[in-house]
């Protein structure tokens, strides 16, 4: 006789009934309850081609399909009873089907197995993640290329070594951005690209020998094909690491902009402005303005990252095909993927929120001799010396600046003189940072005409949907 108690989807050849931490430990119903949409949609395509193809009968199909809108109502309303004996979304939202329509419900798993379901569910939820991350990094992109635009003309420092190197525009520092979003865009539409086939009838692992139709199925569920090898297609979990590593590499990308906006906010760069709305005062000291979103943006990368690595360490090593291993597949991806979203939309609600302050851009960008190259490069053109002699004239220069507490252009021209004679007064149109920055016209450089051609075709081609070219 088999055991009453034993699982009801599985344990007929079950005489006793699984221990307590059995049950603990085997249950993901806790995290994979989030797939309840994707799992009732694959369901009702498994059931209308089972249907399709004769395998069951169009009134059992009808019931099935009733039965699954139902429980679909009952999850959006929070009255669906969640239990953890019941391992899993897949087996809970059947065993209500039963309870709901009765033998019918038995007829759904048919040529079909948890680990095709399993393998479906979740490529269709990171298949979503993919496209909304598409659409959000668009939107920050936009937003971005806006304050691109209104501030195409902003001189701030250039740095390198977080030192004060040579004079950019602040719209040509955002629009650096809108270029590695759009990278991010593209490796996100690449794997999203790669993921789009049907895993649904692969089966357990060999396919079936019922009649069923794998295009139908991967056509209702808006897949390109069904996958090609039935082993492959409930063994893998890459397009999860794919959209992972992509979310890793683009949470760097909003990690550097966040570091670049905490410092800009700092009292001693005073560089930009953020309002109320994006950051915190402190329990203790009144004065306070503190960036934690961007704090917060600039720290998510760390478990987006783990996310990924800690998949990696699951998958690396199993033995095809599917293992209870793989079921450690969803809680840091969930997790990962949702804070990732969270915080592009932050991003873009900073950015938009964001109030550079040009005075104090200015100011760095005059100071610590930023335009020294400009010095170097006109002693190059005008007196046609070779670079590196160029170079080491205006280093001599730069210290007679320094030790007379001058800016380069305030120098006197007899002091440049004392290093290079031929040095005319003509060499001051290059010493201002407005001549600076106007000058570097070459492709991708920050001449303020570059960066608002740049900021409108990045509108234009982002009004398209493009993400680049
Ligand atoms: N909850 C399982 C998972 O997330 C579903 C697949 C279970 N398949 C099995 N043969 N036990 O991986």
């Amino acid at each position: 006789m088999t055991n009453k108690s034993a699982n009801k989807m599985w344990g007929g050849r079950f005489e006793m009934s699984p221990d307590e931490l059995m049950v603990r430990i085997n249950a993901s119903i806790g995290f994979d309850r989030v797939l309840a949409p994707q799992d009732i949609r694959g369901s009702k395509a498994h059931a209308a081609m089972l249907a399709e193809t004769g395998i069951i009968s169009k009134s059992d199909a009808r019931e099935i399909a009733k039965g699954l809108d139902q429980i679909a109502v009952e999850i959006a309303e929070g009255k669906f009873k969640f239990s953890e004996a019941l391992e899993d979304i897949h087996m809970n939202v059947e065993s209500r089907l039963t309870e709901l329509i009765g033998p019918a419900a038995g007829r759904l798993h048919t040529a079909r197995s948890r680990n095709d379901q399993v393998a479906l569910d979740f490529r269709m939820y990171v298949r979503d993640a993919a496209s909304s991350f598409d659409l959000a990094l668009g939107e920050l992109q936009r937003t971005l290329a806006q304050k691109a635009l209104e501030h195409a003309h902003v001189i701030m420092p250039g740095f390198t070594h977080l030192q004060p190197a040579q004079p950019v525009t602040f719209g040509h520092h955002l629009l650096a951005y809108v270029e590695m979003f759009g990278r991010d865009r593209g490796r996100f539409a690449d794997a999203r690209k790669r993921m789009n086939e049907c895993p649904l009838g692969a089966a357990a692992l060999a396919g079936t020998s019922f009649p069923i139709d794998r295009s139908e199925t991967a056509k209702a569920l808006g897949f390109e094909r069904p996958t090609a090898n039935s082993l492959d297609s409930v063994a893998d979990r890459d397009f999860a690491l794919e959209v992972l590593a992509a979310a890793t590499i683009s949470a760097t990308h909003l990690s550097r902009l966040s570091e670049e906006i905490v410092i800009w906010m700092t009292p001693q760069f005073g560089f930009v402005k953020l309002s109320d709305k994006w950051t915190t005062g402190s329990s203790i000291m009144p004065q306070k303005r503190n960036p934690d979103a961007a704090e917060l943006c600039r720290a998510k990368v760390a478990r987006i990252a783990a996310a990924f690595q800690g998949l990696t360490m699951v998958m690396k090593g199993l033995p095809l095909t599917y293992s209870k291993d793989m079921q450690e597949d969803k809680e840091t991806t969930f997790d990962a993927l949702e804070n990732y979203s969270v915080a592009v939309a932050a991003m873009t609600g900073m950015i938009s929120d964001l109030e550079p302050m040009p005075e104090r851009m200015r100011a760095a960008a005059g100071s610590g001799y930023s335009t020294a190259t400009d010095l170097a490069d006109w002693l190059v053109r005008t007196l046609k010396m070779p670079f590196r002699e160029a170079h080491h004239v205006t280093g001599s220069i730069v210290r007679q600046a320094e030790q007379r507490g001058l800016e380069l252009s305030e120098l006197p021209l007899e002091a440049m003189q004392a290093e290079e004679k031929r040095i005319t007064k003509d060499v001051f149109t290059v010493l201002s940072v407005e001549n600076s920055v106007k000058s570097r016209k070459s492709h991708g450089g920050t001449a303020p005409q570059n960066v608002t051609k740049m900021a409108k075709s990045w509108l234009r081609r982002l009004e398209k949907g493009r993400s680049s070219g």
